[in-house]
């Protein structure tokens, strides 16, 4: 996905969209631009690389009308020319999302042109270029009716002295602040700019000066959208004295598990109505989304004994699966913009499924898709990778297995495990591990139920922002196979919470090593902490039981992946490659 930012000022707009699009770098970060509008001419400065690149060229871009975009590659490679905005004529666009009809709308009606850029996004300026008529909503309008796929756009044109937008599949919100008017991606960009914005709907287009702005629907009609808090301010988008936004996150989980539990009331109701007579419960999302989902499994299944499975949204909805008026489909999305979570909703709701949806977007393409949204209270949530919102996951999907299940929830014991996970985070020392992890060649999360949920978790963690080769795997597992490539070199990192399974788990350990393979173990138990202590790197946290330990044990395990990805110097919130919610397909 990519991160866009228009407005229509009363004053210079070069850098408050710098600004913004410093905002939106989690939605993507491989090149970023800007163009503005003053006296009947566009002016526009794109590189490659993060929107930092821009800064000492936007005092060159006069005007209080402009438009920019910090960009997550999906066709054309990262370069200046791919960067947008893109120009043709009159006109300058920014486009999050995919035009999956690219070639065929190149083919016919600009068969001979030379496209300076190598992007499906390109296409559209050339076409409100060819269309455009003096009439820039029509012109839009009739654009869009030619695209497929996933668009937000937002244009500037010489002719007219505001922006316009349009939004299908890829969001879009607006809002209005003193300085003047704005549509964006997302709420962080308008931080502090408006108090209170308004999200677009698919097909809305939207018309904004330095006055006022106006919405229509995919008919023309003039609408009116709900007016919502903006709950990005600058107090939470601020790093609070952390170097990065991964350890600063961290560090909130134990709020996110708090406030999951002191709003969870306000679906209560919803869900218990919802959840009645369901046989049967599907979980899906994806990355992060899917492993708390894994966990979400084993709760329903124990609590709830009806049948229930974890499926990858990416997969989910390729499979004609077995939904019907009975089945519960639970959504999990941070973001609530992940494509593949998105349409495996939709699809469960043309199914006559119901859908829940859990997430930490409340304003999203997913809750406005659900039947019942259960609210996880994280707070913004900027680093790519998915810590604090997991936290509120597992405190709001264990909530929800209470309600399927009947079990009362005791809340005192919510407020332990957030006390508990505060306690993880502040007295945890993972830094022989991490230093373990950096210098191997690979690594291996291992754990049986529960815990294997966690591992994978870890693993990912670990991938994403150290990108150290690593597998989250099951303990019992190993033997069957992975055990070839343990050696000296690598590094498996066991998690232990569950009395239950601990000896068998421990087995795993001593196969890895007497293959002179390193351990690293998380546990509560004071019992295995005591055995390994002498052959293994011990992280002792504290025992909470098998079934809220991922709150716990987590933790650690985004410790060790923060602390090995500061050792090898990558930037841990924005990995390469990755974006913080993946809108397209
Ligand atoms: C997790 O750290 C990653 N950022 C990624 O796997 C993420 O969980 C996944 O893209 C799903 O995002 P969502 O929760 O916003 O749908």
């Amino acid at each position: 996905m990519c991160g866009i930012v228009g407005c229509a000022l009363k004053r210079r707009a070069s850098d408050i969209i710098y600004g913004g699009l410093k905002q939106l770098e989690y939605r993507g970060y491989d090149s970023a631009g800007i163009a503005t509008l003053s006296k009947g001419r566009i002016s526009i400065v794109k590189r490659q690389g993060k929107v930092e690149k821009l800064e000492n060229c936007i005092g060159e871009l006069c005007g209080n009308i402009g438009i920019g975009h910090t960009r997550w590659a999906t066709h054309g490679k990262p370069s200046d020319v791919n960067a947008h905005p893109h120009a043709a004529g009159k006109f300058a666009i920014v486009h999050n999302g995919i035009i999956e009809n690219c070639s065929e709308l190149k083919e016919k009606y600009f068969p001979d042109a030379d496209f300076l850029s190598d992007t499906d996004s390109e296409v559209i300026v050339r076409l409100l270029d060819k269309f455009y008529d003096g009439d820039l909503l029509n012109a839009l309008k009739k654009v869009a009716d030619l695209l497929t796929g996933s668009y937000a756009i937002v244009v500037i044109c010489t002719d007219y002295a505001g922006i316009a937008a349009v939004k299908y599949k890829s969001p879009v919100i607006v809002g209005s602040g003193a300085d003047g008017n704005y549509a964006a991606s997302d709420a962080p960009a308008l931080a502090g700019l408006c108090r209170e914005i308004s999200v677009l709907e698919d097909n809305d287009l939207a018309l904004v000066t330095q006055d006022d702005v106006r919405v229509f629907d995919g008919n023309l009609n003039e609408v009116s959208r709900a007016v919502r808090p903006n709950l990005a301010t600058p107090a939470n988008l601020d790093l609070g004295g952390c170097p990065h936004y991964m350890l600063k996150e961290i560090r909130e989980s134990p709020y996110a598990i708090a406030n999951t539990c002191a709003v969870f009331h306000t679906a209560e109701r919803e869900l218990e109505k919802i959840c009645s007579g369901a046989d049967r419960v599907i979980i899906t999302g994806c990355g992060t989304a899917y492993n708390s989902g894994l966990v979400a499994k084993r709760y329903i299944e124990q609590f709830a004994r009806i049948p229930c499975e974890a499926e990858i949204a990416g997969e989910f909805r390729y499979k004609n699966p077995i939904v019907g008026e009975n089945t519960l489909v639970v959504a999990i999305s941070q973001s609530g913009e992940t494509a593949d979570t998105v349409e495996a909703a939709r699809l469960a709701k043309r199914a006559n499924a119901r859908v829940v949806a859990v997430t930490n977007a409340p304003y999203s393409q997913l809750t406005g898709i659900a039947d019942v949204v259960v609210p996880v209270a994280a707070g913004p949530e900027i680093c790519v990778a998915a810590t604090k919102s997991y936290a509120g996951q597992i405190a709001a999907l264990y909530l929800l297995a209470n309600v399927l299940s009947g079990r009362a929830t005791d809340f005192e014991e919510m407020q332990k495990i957030s006390r508990l996970c505060k306690e993880t985070v502040e007295n945890t020392d993972i830094s022989a591990i991490a230093d373990m992890c950096a210098r191997s060649g690979g690594v291996y999360f291992l754990g049986r139920d529960i815990d294997y949920a966690v591992a994978l978790e870890g693993s990912l963690k670990l991938k994403e922002v150290s990108y150290i080769p690593s597998e989250g795997y099951p303990a019992g597992e190993l033997k069957h196979g992975t055990l070839a490539l343990i050696d000296e070199n690598a590094v498996a990192v066991v998690v232990i919470t569950s009395e239950r399974l601990a000896g068998k788990t421990e087995n795993a350990v001593e196969q890895v090593l007497s293959r002179k393979g390193k351990v690293a173990v998380v546990t509560g138990l004071e019992s295995v902490a005591k055995k390994l202590k002498d052959r293994a790197e011990i992280v002792k946290i504290c025992d909470c039981g098998e079934y809220l330990s991922p709150l716990i044990s987590s933790v650690a395990l985004q410790l060790i992946a923060y602390k090995t990805a500061v050792m090898l110097g990558r930037d841990p919130d924005k990995p390469r490659n990755l974006a913080k919610s993946v809108t397209v397909e």
